[in-house]
């Protein structure tokens, strides 16, 4: 099963292992991580779900849609290498990947 580190805004690091298919965001609320809010249940809408991906790992999800990039332009604190949570589903490519959750 794929495994995802999350660095939490307190900097501790928390290793979740998340089915294939789920989101990075899933992972999180699914284990109360604090952080990753989700208000809007992974439908793409809300952007409380911001993260910033590894560099390691940038090119093992799927690319940006229009609609992400649209929500990422409002997010605080977005960055070339942020991702909403809710659309980085797991699979076999991007076992192990490492996300960071913004402090703000
Ligand atoms: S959970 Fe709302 S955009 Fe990701």
């Amino acid at each position: 099963m794929p495994e995802v580190t999350y660095v939490l805004a307190d900097g501790r690091e928390m290793k979740i292992d998340v089915p294939c298919g789920q989101s990075v965001m899933d992972g999180s609320v699914r284990n109360n991580l604090p952080g990753i809010v989700a208000e809007c249940g992974g439908s793409c809408s809300c952007a409380t779900c911001h993260v910033y991906v590894d560099a390691a790992w940038e090119g093992h999800f799927d690319e940006v849609t229009d609609e992400e990039r649209d929500l990422l332009e409002f997010a605080d604190g977005s960055q070339p290498n942020s991702r909403l949570a809710c659309q980085l589903i797991m699979s076999d490519a991007n076992c192990g990947a490492r996300v960071v959750v913004p402090t703000n």
